[in-house]
């Protein structure tokens, strides 16, 4: 399975991301995450960009709308040359289906897909008391995973203190992607649940998402090798 740590581009347009990705040297090219920011700002375009100087790119775009229209999105997004793409799994089985069908390119490849469960930024209290869920946000997550799963998704975005269980619940091959990880000395910024990679990478979490700890740092290139080492070589 592959791993890999993939450094979130929240940049607001093309320039700001383009001169950050010159940082690193010609020969190294890590893993980039492209949101709706900078999607959004730049379009389509930016991805080719992105991908025509050798970068992987996961499209974090978040799709969640009827599954005849993510169908036909996905088709769009898989033409794009991406190498992971998102969706919500609270779109449910069907939509995730057709996300799959969509996504799947005439020569049977297609980019990983992903779910997203419950966003980390919704709490228990969000949980039970605007979206009317009344079990706990453990089984909810783990609940969302299943259904993943079973729809034929490759896996899920989790917290990396959920990761552990998504491989007991779905299996060691289902792959995890974990935003929230910092250095035991760096800043936690608004992420609330987080872990160090060293110990993401013991947890079963198969690709890191680090966005502001190397982004903001005045040495990126470093902070991201850094970020490699304590994952792989813990
Ligand atoms: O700067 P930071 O390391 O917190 O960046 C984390 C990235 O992962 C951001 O792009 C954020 O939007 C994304 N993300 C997240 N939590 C989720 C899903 C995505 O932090 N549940």
């Amino acid at each position: 399975m592959n791993k890999d740590v993939i450094i979130a581009l929240d940049f607001p347009n093309a320039s700001e991301a383009l001169n950050f990705l010159d940082c690193f040297p010609a020969g190294e090219k890590p893993y980039v995450k492209i949101g709706m920011e900078l999607f959004y700002a730049e379009g389509p375009d930016m991805v080719r960009k992105i991908k025509a100087r050798g970068h992987k790119i996961f499209l974090d775009l978040k799709l969640h709308d009827i599954p005849n229209t993510v169908k036909r999105a996905m088709g769009v997004l898989s033409r794009l040359d991406v190498d992971m793409v998102n969706l919500h799994a609270a779109g449910a089985s069907e939509m995730m289906r057709a996300a799959l069908e969509g996504l799947t390119r005439p020569d049977g490849t297609r980019p990983l897909l992903i779910a997203v469960t419950q966003l980390t930024s919704t709490d228990a209290k969000a949980l039970k008391n605007e979206l009317l869920i009344d079990i706990s946000m453990e089984k909810t997550v783990m609940s969302y995973a299943k259904n993943a799963a079973a729809a034929g998704l490759d896996g899920v975005v989790c917290s990396p203190l959920e990761a552990a269980g998504v491989k007991t619940v779905c299996g060691g091959d289902f792959v995890t992607v974990t935003p929230g990880i910092r250095f035991a000395d760096s800043a936690s910024g608004d992420q609330k649940r987080i872990m160090t990679p060293e110990l993401a990478g013991k947890s079963g979490c198969d690709y890191l998402v680090m966005g502001r700890p190397i982004t903001q740092s005045g040495d990126p290139v470093a902070v991201y090798r850094r970020a490699m080492r304590d994952f792989f070589y813990r």
